[in-house]
């Protein structure tokens, strides 16, 4: 039997070996429990909860629900509830000799990496309690010199991070008899400071980070380090890879940096894995959304904003609206907006300029109404200069379900957005390695960061909770989004900014002249998009993808150019401006003072619109001209460049003439049949009238020579055009 038994022995021994292979593996986690303290689930207790379970941990959280007395730890000192948190916990497990535990913060912590490691790096540091170090000292300087010399490391304990054997963990915390609001750290650090208490109870540091990496007055020792499909954080002093990854102290914002990648948040293989956590349900119930739209300088586009506002894809029932309006110039825009729309909206609130609030008091107004409203499920804040060109960004931004978002918007071809990747010291502007990257949607998620502005959501239950204290725009010195992100930093409410779409963009608001008329003409430099979208008709460019223009008459093209708003608004202007030349052969206007064919017209330049018009013509006719004179480069020069009308009672029509250009472009600015009639235009040569001139179409003829023309009489009404004289 004995010869059986050992035969049963070696038969099963490989799988008895696999089994041991498998508890040494299970028994290391189950060998390491995670105690943390947190009394709420802060969006970094999420975060740390969410790292945890990815590595497997198992994790014990003691005081959730309890109100917090260990002070303001961020600032002063403090912490002392934790220490008897854990030491109430601590008895429970003092007699588990085998048992490991890691006492870790969680609101600003996160793991790098599994238990198995941790269990791996503590067995190697060959003591029963190790410290996280660091290389600042508090809260006492004056302890510096009792601390065991080292030849290198970091030398100071930090409290935030302790791992041991449960009896030696026990039989320091047991040692408390302090107040919740009495400092952790000093506690530990004066336990440690004993040398016979650090002989006995067999204590260090984690000197050189091979578990623990604080990260204050460390941020330039570390650095994102991509694995496939997981990014840790590597120590280049001493090239470790750390465990526990510790937002101590001034650090918090870059720890979120960090965390929008470890563990596996986001990889180069698998892009964002966070993305759709947490997501809510599509579609299937509208919450009520306070819309605060701030007007707090004049603003290009307004009109096409506003237009943009009521193309959201949401019931437009479901939004209330509060509009703040600094600027006197914009309360034209406004009325209109409001006599069209304002039954459209579940209600609509206007505070005006002669209400003299400041841009603060204004942002907090807009979002007080949505918190002290029940019913209000969101805070949807929107900047006059943000267009929104995604129809979805509020259904997108609700569904992704955080407490903050704003959606990426930049400005048109440049980096300059609407969230900062990092601060610097003093509060401003610091480009994160990554920023450039998140702008142009190389990398694309949900990323945590500490400052944005221009365009966000907000929970309104946040707003009745986290952010409850009013007043969240006022904050010493600081801008007002300043101040908003500074006050839900220090709340711990993480604010993300979503760039996993194509949002829209930030206008310029710089250089806005609103002298003239019509003001957003003058904007072709300054937002060439949102010129092109106003300005420019809308089947321009199918004048390049389908050949879509005409040739009425022999070397006569004809194409779409000017929008409807293009043309009304500068006939608009020229009428502004109203004086109209006459039509005099005398014209001091033009070199050498007289006009053979004159017509009666005003400059581009006399409204100040010449250097606007000369870069239409380079940016808009120049690429037609290379279409349809292949061969012929233009220079897109021109000096004259005019507005004439023809009306029975002043001028009606323009004898046979050449032009002084290579080429002429001759828009019509309004339509036949309706504003006039008669009109059109006649080239000889090819005995060829067109008669039937279409608005925001030009026809673009060679100048002299071959091309003859006239001006056919316009027999009623006022007929306008637009003339170029193209490389005279
Ligand atoms: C955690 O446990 C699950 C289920 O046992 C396993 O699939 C996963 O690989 C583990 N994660 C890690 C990081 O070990
Ligand atoms: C600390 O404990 C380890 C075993 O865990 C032992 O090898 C080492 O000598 C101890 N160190 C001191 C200073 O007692
Ligand atoms: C508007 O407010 C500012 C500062 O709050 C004050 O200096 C100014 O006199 C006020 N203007 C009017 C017209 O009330
Ligand atoms: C604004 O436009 C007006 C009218 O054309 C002009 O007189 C003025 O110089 C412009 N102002 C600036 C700052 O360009
Ligand atoms: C653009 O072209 C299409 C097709 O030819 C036409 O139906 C549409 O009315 C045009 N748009 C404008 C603004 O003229
Ligand atoms: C020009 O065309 C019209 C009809 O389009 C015709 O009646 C007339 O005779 C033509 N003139 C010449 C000179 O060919
Ligand atoms: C000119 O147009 C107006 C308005 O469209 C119309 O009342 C009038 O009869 C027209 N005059 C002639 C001479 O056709």
């Amino acid at each position: 039997s004995g010869q059986s038994a050992l035969h049963m022995f070696s038969s099963t021994l490989p799988i008895l070996l696999a089994n041991l292979c498998k508890c040494v593996f299970l028994c290391f986690s189950e060998k390491l429990l995670v105690l943390t303290v947190a009394t709420e689930e802060t969006d970094g207790f999420h975060r740390f909860m969410k790292s945890a379970s990815y590595f497997n941990y198992t994790v014990k959280v003691l005081g959730m629900g309890e109100a917090w007395k260990g002070g303001d730890v961020g600032r002063s000192i403090g912490g002392g509830q934790k220490v008897r948190l854990l030491k109430e916990a601590m008895e429970a497990l003092a007699d588990q000799e085998d048992l490991v535990v890691l006492s870790v913060d969680s609101y600003d912590l996160i793991f790098a990496g599994g238990p198995e490691e941790i269990l791996r790096k503590f067995q190697q540091a060959n003591h029963k309690v190790l410290f996280a170090a660091e290389g600042l000292i508090w809260p006492d300087k004056r302890l510096a010199d009792k601390y065991p010399s080292i030849r290198s490391g970091k030398r100071y304990l930090n409290s935030g991070g302790i791992i041991g054997y449960a009896p030696y963990i026990n039989r320091v915390v047991s040692q408390w008899n302090l107040h919740d609001n009495d400092d952790d750290q000093l506690f530990y650090t004066k336990i440690y400071l004993d040398p016979l208490q650090r002989e006995t109870l067999n204590m260090t540091l984690d000197h050189k980070c091979q578990i623990f990496q604080n990260l204050n007055g460390a941020v330039d020792e570390v650095l994102l380090k991509f694995g496939t499909g997981r990014v840790r954080v590597r120590n280049t002093v001493y090239d470790s890879l750390p465990v526990v990854v510790h937002g101590n102290g001034n650090t918090k914002m870059y720890l979120n940096y960090l965390a929008n990648y470890v563990p596996n948040a986001w990889t180069y293989e698998n892009g964002c894995s966070l993305c759709d956590d947490d997501i809510g349900g599509k579609g299937s119930s509208y919450p009520n959304v306070l819309v605060g739209v701030f007007i707090e300088q004049p603003t290009p586009f307004l009109p096409e904003f506003f237009q943009r506002l009521l193309t959201l894809d949401y019931p437009k029932d479901k939004l209330n609206l509060f509009i703040h309006n600094n600027e006197v110039y914009h309360e034209k825009h406004i009325q209109k907006f409001w006599e069209e729309n304002r039954n459209v909206f579940g209600s609509f609130k206007v505070v005006g300029p002669e209400e003299n609030l400041s841009q603060g008091e204004a942002r907090n107004m807009g979002m007080d109404l949505c918190r002290k409203d029940a019913t209000c499920g969101y805070y949807f804040s929107m900047d006059s200069d943000v267009m929104l060109t995604n129809r979805q960004t509020l259904k997108l931004l609700i569904e992704q379900n955080r407490k903050i978002i704003g959606p990426l918007v930049t400005r048109h071809s440049k980096l300059w957005s609407n969230f900062w990747g990092a601060l610097s010291l003093d509060g401003y502007y610091a480009r994160s390695e990554d920023y450039v990257d998140i702008v142009q949607r190389k990398r694309v998620g949900v990323w945590n960061i500490p400052y944005m502005a221009h365009v966000y959501l907000v929970k309104g239950s946040v707003l009745r909770n986290e952010l409850k204290e009013r007043n969240y725009f006022v904050l010493e010195k600081l801008d007002p989004d300043m101040a908003f992100c500074r006050n839900s930093r220090e709340m711990g409410v993480f604010m993300y900014i979503t760039n996993r779409h194509d949002f829209g963009r930030l206008i310029s608001t710089a250089n806005y002249n609103i002298s003239h008329y019509n003001n957003d003409l003058w904007q072709i430099f300054e937002n060439p998009v949102d010129w092109k979208e106003k300005y420019i008709h809308p089947n321009y460019t199918r004048i390049f993808t389908e050949n879509h223009m005409e040739e009425p008459c022999p070397d006569v093209f004809w194409f779409p150019v000017f929008s409807e708003k293009a043309c009304d608004e500068i006939v608009g202007e020229m009428e502004h401006y109203g004086s109209w030349s006459g039509g005099r052969h005398e014209d001091k206007r033009i070199s050498g003072g007289y006009e053979t064919v004159p017509t009666d017209d005003i400059h581009m330049k006399q409204i100040g619109f010449d250097k606007e018009w000369l870069h239409f013509i380079r940016e808009f006719i120049s690429p037609v001209t290379l279409k349809v004179f292949s061969g012929y480069y233009t220079k897109g020069y021109a000096v004259m460049n005019f507005v004439v009308k023809y009306t029975p009672e002043r001028q009606a029509y323009l004898r046979p003439h050449h032009d002084s250009s290579t080429f002429t472009i001759n828009i019509a600015l309004n339509n036949k049949d309706r504003d006039f009639e008669g009109g059109g235009c006649r080239f000889h040569r090819y005995n060829c009238s067109i008669s039937s001139p279409r608005k925001g179409w030009s026809f673009m003829h060679p100048g002299r020579l071959t091309h003859l023309h006239e001006g056919l009489p316009t027999t009623n009404g006022t007929r306008y055009i637009a003339v170029s004289f193209i490389d005279p």
